[in-house]
């Protein structure tokens, strides 16, 4: 099908296993991309790629690294914009943000590092209304303002709460590298 003024985006999602990267990706409605598509006169097509790695964890090193790297220039090559995403009730998925972060630079190996967009998204803040929650909203706010203002989405996938505004902060992000 001829598009004209399509976009490829090429989207990364990184972070630990459940934590709703599948989710949110399936909640993300084409709405997000027609409105954003109004706005700029160009229709998105949005490539969002699921990478899951599992962290051992007596060494604190990738479980996966072998596949990882053996996938990793080509898999990563030209990302526009890398979504992290954790859960809100668990803190562990919050404290791997680092090594997720780090090591998609690692492979992505941009040559403004400093500069790469990324979004943070914390999900799951429908579960138990809220009191199940072990990582703040501004725990994870300082987080993204030590790495350079990071925006930042707090989510449910399951009720559909805050997902098209962070995806469309998202393909907005993934536009600059454009
Ligand atoms: P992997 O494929 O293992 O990497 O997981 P994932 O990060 O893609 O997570 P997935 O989307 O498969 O969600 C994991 C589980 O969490 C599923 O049972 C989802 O239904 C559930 N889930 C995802 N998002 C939410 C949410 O916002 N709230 C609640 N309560 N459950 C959610």
């Amino acid at each position: 099908m001829f598009m004209p003024n399509r976009t490829l985006l090429k989207v990364i999602v990184l972070g630990d296993s459940g934590v709703g990267k599948t989710s949110l990706m399936n909640h993300s409605s084409r709405y997000v991309y027609k409105r954003f598509s109004q706005q700029y006169k160009a229709t998105i097509g949005a490539d969002f790629i699921t990478k899951e790695l599992e962290i051992d964890e007596k060494t604190g090193h990738f479980a996966r690294q072998e596949r990882f790297q053996s996938l990793g220039g080509a898999f990563y090559r030209g990302a526009d914009c890398c979504i992290l995403v954790y859960d809100v009730n668990i803190v562990k998925s919050f404290e791997t943000l680092q090594n997720w972060h780090d090591e998609f630079l690692k492979q992505v190996n941009p040559s403004e590092p400093d500069a790469f967009p990324f979004v943070l998204v914390g999900n799951k803040v429908d579960v138990d209304g809220g009191s199940s929650r072990v990582v703040s909203e501004r725990t994870a706010r300082d987080w993204c303002a030590s790495r350079g203002n990071i925006p930042y989405f707090e989510t449910s996938a399951k009720e559909d709460y805050n997902v098209d505004d962070a995806f469309l902060c998202i393909a907005k992000t993934a536009m600059v590298n454009q």
